[in-house]
């Protein structure tokens, strides 16, 4: 079959060529803003009188014919064709004849085309992506209402360290993920450039109009350097980068999801709609989503490593190695969203165990720290011999089978005379909790504060 660049050719192309060198199975993803560049192309060329009104209307008429070929499954991709601008722009050829169809490429070169195509995509994708942190993180910020009181250990080492609430625990992943809205946030406002009328590399001699494209097609302004424009790959590396964050952060919290559903810890329940079974065990509720999702986060790294290396000494311009760019971003565009939505879905449905995450808090003595910082400030005792002193008091709870929160004044008078009542309130779990009160703490005045911050984000940040 005859190439639309066969003209200098005298030999047709090898079959494993045609194969090896076609993008056509993967980047026909591309093709609702393959057609709507082409459309806003069309509409500058005739501003620009570089086509007639009634050459554009065709064009026009051509690409939405396809566009709807193409929803409807009617359209047929050829391996032949290479690739989704070439495919395209033959069917248009087809459809409104080869005079007025292959007047569309003027001034345009499928290196600008993909550019812009690629990054249409990757900016929709970013404010999809966007949406559903923020669903994730009202989802957080609804668990951290609920739960003000609902004491749990708060961890260092894996080990049970001091009490925190749930709520100040899911306002730490809301506080992540909001870094994360702000990052996909960030790489949309800078790379809001059209590239489009960059051309092969040079720009071109006719008279066009890259500022019209350019808000046709919703970007801020065109690029500032043709050069530049075709051989930028930033906007994707950035997607991947902000999903490899994000991924970072999830499977962090899936961690403990796992965790905390084992029967170690059975801290939560995952709801049955999300939980799977064994084929062999039946007793078994394994939670495979939470398992799945930081799982996943390998394949998300791993895209982005990819096209960091294949990026790397690249010389400019576009060079084929280029053609690689997309199938890792697919992927992790894609495994983002579903990941997302999935867990969001799962964290609404899941319970949590108030009466087994207050025994823990009983595991570990978890509010020693408050017992010294209680010698220190009420009976002017030296931090490091307070740290002694509560280390025996601890141990002479250990020997009593007792957490430190469930000692008598009697035992902790035993050790240290000067101790009094006050340091049984001290001792107290949810008055531990309650103590810190610094900014960004664990009092319900400080985590209030947290949860009010999170509303008005949420409230600010609407897409
Ligand atoms: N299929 C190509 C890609 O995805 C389109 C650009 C081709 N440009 C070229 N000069 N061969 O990179």
């Amino acid at each position: 079959m005859e190439k639309m660049w066969q003209g200098r050719f005298n030999e047709s192309s090898s079959k494993l060529l045609e194969e090896f060198n076609a993008s056509i199975s993967f980047d026909k993803e591309l093709f609702e803003y393959d057609i709507k560049g082409s459309i806003a192309h069309a509409k500058m060329l005739a501003n620009q009188q570089i086509l007639t009104n009634d050459e554009k209307e065709k064009i026009v008429f051509g690409l939405n014919q396809i566009l709807g070929e193409i929803r409807e499954d009617k359209f047929e991709f050829k391996i032949e064709d290479e690739d989704i601008h070439m495919a395209i722009e033959k069917r248009l050829s087809e459809i409104i004849g080869k005079e007025i169809g292959g007047k569309l490429h003027t001034a345009r070169s499928r290196n600008d085309q993909v550019a812009v195509d690629f990054k249409m995509y990757v900016m929709d994708k970013n404010l999809e992506i966007s949406n559903l942190i923020l669903n994730l993180i009202s989802t957080l910020n609804s668990i951290a209402k609920n739960n003000l009181d609902t004491l749990m250990p708060g961890f260092t080492h894996l080990q049970h360290a001091q009490p925190v609430s749930l709520a100040f625990h899911m306002l730490a992943y809301a506080n992540m993920f909001k870094r994360d809205f702000y990052r996909f946030k960030d790489s949309f406002e800078r790379n809001s450039f059209s590239p489009l009328g960059s051309a092969a590399l040079a720009g071109t001699p006719h008279n066009i109009d890259r500022f019209f494209t350019a808000n046709e097609l919703n970007f801020k302004s065109p690029t500032s350097n043709a050069l530049d424009s075709v051989s930028n790959r930033d906007f994707a590396l950035e997607i991947l980068f902000n999903i490899s964050v994000l991924f970072m952060h999830t499977s962090r919290l899936c961690e403990e999801l796992i965790l905390w559903s084992s029967s170690e810890f059975k801290f939560i329940e995952i709801s049955d709609k999300f939980s799977t079974g064994s084929s062999i065990m039946p007793q078994k509720k394994n939670p495979d989503v939470a398992e799945l999702i930081r799982g996943k986060t390998g394949r998300v790294y791993g895209n982005l490593i990819s096209l960091l290396t294949t990026m790397k000494a690249l010389p400019l311009a576009y060079n084929k190695d280029m053609q690689e760019d997309k199938e890792g971003v697919f992927d992790s565009v894609k495994t983002a969203i579903s990941s997302l939505i999935i867990l969001n879905e799962m964290l609404k449905t899941t319970k949590f165990n108030k009466d087994n995450l207050l025994k823990a808090c009983k595991m570990g003595h978890l509010s020693a720290t408050d017992l010294a910082d209680y010698l220190v400030k009420e009976k002017n005792i030296p931090f490091r011999q307070a740290h002694f002193i509560t280390g025996k008091c601890v141990s002479l709870a250990e020997s009593k089978g007792l957490d430190l929160s469930e000692i008598s004044l009697d035992d902790l008078k035993s050790i240290d005379k000067s101790i009094d009542e006050k340091a049984l309130d001290v001792l107290n779990l949810q008055n531990s909790k309650e103590a810190r009160k610094s900014y960004g703490g664990t009092a319900n005045e400080s985590v209030r504060k947290q949860i009010v911050e999170i509303d008005e984000f949420l409230k600010n940040s609407q897409i």
